[in-house]
């Protein structure tokens, strides 16, 4: 009976907690490196990354986590993560401990993060206007140029990041 127990708490295991950093939980599916890309982190800073793609989640189906070792997120990189996985929890860590945890929002406006997929667009035309969207939905998300009136969708923003 011991054996087995132990067998099952293996078969559970899938990565260590952390001890001091950022757990970024219930991404979309599938999007987990586009969140590494969004931090700027290539692996190559040293810290130590943990990246779980499509495990089970009860209330998304599946999902992926990305667990960041001594590391903490800006306002603007938390917005980006809200554009491509509206669900995600950003939990912070200290000494073992969920200290903080907060769902990702989308503000109503959007400044300065993207740029408009329209080529034409004023905000790309080297005028100094700060590319700004109207967010019209988020699942799945629609957001409209306040300049051009373009709509841009999860696609047109992942191709940013
Ligand atoms: N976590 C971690 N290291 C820690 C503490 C937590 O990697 N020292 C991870 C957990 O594995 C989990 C996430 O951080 O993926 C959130 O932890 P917790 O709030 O304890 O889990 P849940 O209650 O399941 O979270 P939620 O309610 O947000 O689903
Ligand atoms: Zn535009």
């Amino acid at each position: 009976m011991y054996s087995k127990g132990v067998v099952m708490v293996e078969k559970e295991l899938r990565v260590s907690k952390i001890k001091d950093g950022t757990v970024i939980d219930h991404i979309t599916a599938g999007y987990a490196l586009a969140v590494l890309r969004i931090i700027g982190l290539t692996g190559r800073e040293g810290n130590i990354i943990s990246i779980l793609m499509n495990v089970p989640s009860q209330k998304l189906g599946r999902k992926d986590i990305v667990k960041v070792e001594n590391r903490e997120l800006r306002e603007d990189e938390v917005h980006k993560i809200a554009l491509i996985a509206p669900n995600a929890t950003i939990n912070i860590i200290r000494s073992y401990e969920v200290v903080e945890k907060n769902k990702v929002k989308l503000p109503k406006v959007i400044k300065g993060v993207i740029k408009c997929a329209n080529s034409t667009c004023i905000t790309n035309g080297g005028e100094p206007v700060q590319p700004t969207f109207i967010v019209e939905n988020v699942e799945p998300l629609r957001l409209r140029c306040h300049y051009c009136k373009r709509i841009m969708t999860r696609e047109d923003v992942i191709d940013q990041f």
